[in-house]
């Protein structure tokens, strides 16, 4: 039998969900951050620390208040968001597919300015990005458990080989999210309109069928 193809329907840029929990998740990440910072600072594992002023909490203690405290928000938004995005068809429709040659092709066409952007339509460096940043999420959580509870999580902190390497995990995957939001900043400085997509939600297209709003 021919294949069928899929109904189409017309849905935002950006829906609701995706809009809510990408704020909240950079206001979680601030908060995640520059608390986390701080609690660096106290037992610093390089020859730097971070400027008092772009820490949160005053102090050790207040540090980790803020770090824990923030941490709920941060993992009820992206429970929300994954399971969201993955029952809604989000992920496998707007994040996938793509592969080496495509991340190459786009990223060529971006450095010489030549790549055009649909909005509503990711290129293969954000699709590479935000999968990217959904893995370092999950590295940050697994690696932040080891160290917040190591004796709980004793099994965690065997696999990532000792605290120590866990806190290093946890250095670098904050470091990772890091020159993602540079890159994805500098990504969106070059194309405004989606910021603003971003925000509104931007005017309605057509897509695939899905539970998608
Ligand atoms: C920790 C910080 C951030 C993270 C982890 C993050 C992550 C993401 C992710 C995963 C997406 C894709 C969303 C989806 O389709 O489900 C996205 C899209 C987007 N983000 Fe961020 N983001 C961050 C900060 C920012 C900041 C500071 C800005 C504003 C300057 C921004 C502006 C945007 C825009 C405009 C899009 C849509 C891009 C497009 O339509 O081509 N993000 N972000």
């Amino acid at each position: 039998m021919k294949p069928q193809p899929s109904p189409l329907r017309k849905r935002r840029v950006h829906s609701w969900p995706v809009r809510i929990c990408h704020w909240i998740n950079l206001l979680a990440m601030i908060g995640m951050v520059m608390s986390g910072w701080g609690i660096y600072n106290a037992d610093p594992i390089f020859a730097f620390t971070f400027p008092q002023n772009t820490t949160l909490g005053g102090w050790l203690g207040g540090n980790i208040a803020w770090h824990l405290a923030v941490m709920w928000l941060l993992a009820a938004n992206a429970l929300f968001y994954i399971l969201w995005s993955f029952f809604s068809g989000h992920f496998r429709r707007d994040f996938l597919p793509f592969s080496p040659g495509s991340v190459w092709r786009d990223t060529v066409r971006a450095l010489t300015f030549k790549l055009p952007h649909k909005l509503g339509q990711y290129n293969a460096v954000q699709k590479l990005m935000y999968s990217g940043v959904l893995v370092l999420g999950v590295l940050l959580l697994l690696s932040g458990l080891s160290i917040w509870k190591p004796v709980q999580f004793s099994g965690l902190v065997w696999l990532f080989g000792g605290f120590d390497i866990a806190r290093y995990v946890h250095f670098f995957a904050m470091s990772g999210v890091m020159l993602f939001v540079i890159i994805h900043v500098l990504m969106v400085l070059l194309v405004p309109k989606t910021f603003v997509a971003m925000l509104t939600g931007g005017k309605k297209i057509s897509t695939e069928e899905s539970a998608d709003e």
